[in-house]
């Protein structure tokens, strides 16, 4: 019987996609081949679905310093699934090694991201990130490129030992740095200590922004089940990234493309998990930005709803004690996921073409762990995350509740105000500092535009003269972000920012400021007249650059609550707000 033609695809496919504009496109492809061939590849391989892979190894992120070992395993599972793996470069980007700050750069990132997928021929793409502003970089480029994607997480760094106590960054490098600024501990032992907190390549071990968008992934479908808690260098971890490459030929093959994937359900089931893992509050930035790219607005009020009715369940620093890879062993996120079920959108597909609920089933029963607690015995009683608003922040501010002091939830005190990151490095350990335990400390212009970048300052440090009274905790309030590791009562992202002449401005010395998490405010204790009398006599003029990457970032770059991505690289038409 004659064989019957192969209906062509209606798209070109593998090293056909992209093509280079030569005007002749079969010149371009036998262009593109014989380059190619130039490094040893058959006709053969090079009609397999070529698979992307983001390579974000770096010597300056060490978080990504498993990617060698994570390339090979992708790329076996690659050809073992009958596609053609090539990695490419972009941008790398870890926490302390970017000036001024990570997220100045994720934007870029995200960029870079997108502009490879869609210059280069690939049927999937298989996204590597793991510090903190690299997986929602990739999720959002991912996101506009439109191709089938999938997220593989570097995992986190195992945990250290410091004069037998288990430690971790970087919950424990703040709680060191602390006794030391107190003077509880001297040179010889803090340098022990640093020594001790990164114990292996990898990410953060505790609930930071890292673990954060590794669960946000997994909870968004972006990741392989199971994919979000493997410690950097375990044999599991390597598993899932041989099934991470094996997938991502599968969906090449059925064009599982992430549209399918960043649903509106999706949005919420992943909202709904960064509330249950006590998770950084940087998760919801980055949330609204991968949202964003597809035309979504997370609704702030809707996340404070959704946190009342959502405990935190893991028991993590720093809401809890345990580490990321005691969540592992305890069964990742499955474990969450199953405590979490009533409250999911199970049939939100995921990157194995089966729906969340499907895969929940999938994981089996689970097991006796005491790193997951059960929905009816919570370790705190509402979502970690709380959503402010008042005349400080008209369009919302937020707290992390778990990890703050439950004695200065309800609390008035008066504003000790730094102008900026500067003044506060200047005043703040002063032995003249006006402060005491009730005041506020405010500090302005660390926002979006404001530092610029938004930069993880809003951890105010103690005063130095109330650090060695044993004062551990004080409400401070700024435009910034707060890694996901700190602690504290700590209001963070008050928008609009004070850079462009939000109220935060125009708070002063000695003003009264009240924060009532319970009824969810901020305030400051000013009229109306008094505020816009000072907003006239100080007007603010927003920062802008004269050229290059600052210029675009500080005239483009949105809010908190539109999560700090450039205007124009939200999707064109907005479909709606996410819970619905
Ligand atoms: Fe990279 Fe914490 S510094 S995850």
């Amino acid at each position: 019987m004659p064989k019957k033609p192969a209906t062509p695809p209606s798209d070109p496919a593998g090293l056909k996609k992209n093509l280079t504009s030569y005007g002749d496109n079969e010149f371009s492809l036998f262009l593109r081949k014989a380059f190619i061939k130039g490094a040893g590849y058959t006709d053969t391989a090079l009609d397999r679905p070529v698979i992307g892979i983001a390579n974000t190894g770096s010597a300056y992120n060490p978080c990504h310093g498993n990617m060698a070992q994570l390339m090979e395993a992708v790329k076996r599972g690659v050809m073992l699934a009958g596609g053609l793996p090539m990695d490419f470069p972009t941008i790398s980007i870890h926490e302390s090694f970017t000036f001024p700050t990570s997220m100045y750069l994720r934007n870029l990132m995200a960029m870079d991201t997108e502009e490879m997928i869609r210059a280069q021929p690939m049927d999937a793409v298989v996204l590597i990130g793991g510090c903190d502003k690299t997986v929602p970089a990739q999720l959002m480029g991912a996101a506009s490129a439109g191709i089938p994607a999938i997220e593989l997480i570097t995992g986190s760094m195992l945990t250290g030992s410091h004069r037998s106590e288990r430690v971790g960054a970087c919950t424990d490098c703040r709680r060191y740095w602390g006794k030391y600024r107190a003077d509880e501990i001297d040179d010889q032992e803090i340098s022990d200590v640093n020594q001790q907190l990164v114990a292996s390549v990898g990410t953060c071990s505790v609930m930071g922004t890292a673990s954060t968008m590794a669960c946000i992934a997994e909870a968004l479908g972006m990741t392989i089940p199971g994919g979000a808690t493997p410690p950097a260098v375990t044999a599991d971890r390597m598993r899932i990234a041989e099934l991470t490459g094996a997938q991502a030929v599968q969906m090449a093959k059925t064009h599982l493309t992430i549209d399918k994937i960043l649903t509106a359900d999706a949005f919420e089931n992943a909202m709904r998990v960064l509330l249950a893992i006590g998770g950084s509050t940087n998760g919801i930035v980055h949330l609204a930005a991968i949202a964003g790219r597809v035309g979504l607005d997370i609704d702030l009020k809707g996340l404070d709803r959704m946190g009342r009715e959502t405990p935190v369940l893991l028991d993590l620093k720093p809401s809890g004690q345990h580490y990321m890879e005691d969540f592992h062993k305890a069964g990742g996120m499955a474990t969450l996921l199953r405590q979490l079920k009533p409250l999911l959108k199970l049939n939100a597909l995921t990157v194995t073409g089966r729906t969340l609920g499907e895969e929940i089933e999938r994981a089996g029963p689970g097991f006796e762990q005491e790193v997951v607690k059960p929905i009816d015995s919570p370790i705190y009683p509402q979502g970690g995350i709380a959503v402010l608003y008042g005349n400080l922040a008209p369009a919302g501010a937020i707290i992390k509740q778990s990890a703050a002091h439950p004695d200065l939830m309800e609390h008035e005190g008066r504003a000790v105000v730094f102008e900026n990151a500067a003044d506060l490095a200047a005043r703040i350990d002063t032995d003249d500092l006006d402060v005491n335990k009730d005041d506020v400390l405010i500090l302005k212009n660390i926002g979006p535009k404001g530092a610029p970048g938004m930069p993880e300052a809003g951890y105010i440090p103690i005063p130095r003269k109330l650090a060695i009274q044993g004062i551990k905790d004080i409400v401070r309030i700024s435009d910034g972000r707060m890694s996901g590791t700190a602690f504290g009562t700590i209001v963070l992202h008050v928008t609009p920012e004070s850079a462009i002449g939000g109220p935060l401005a125009h708070v002063r010395n000695g003003d009264r400021i009240r924060l009532s998490v319970k009824s969810r405010e901020i305030s400051l204790l000013v009229s109306n007249a008094d505020l816009k009398k000072r907003a006239l006599e100080n007007p603010v003029a927003s920062p802008t650059a004269e050229r290059g990457y600052q210029k675009l970032f500080l005239d483009t770059v949105t809010q908190a609550d539109k999560g700090v991505d450039f205007d124009f690289m939200r999707a064109a038409r907005t479909k709606g707000s996410i819970p619905r």
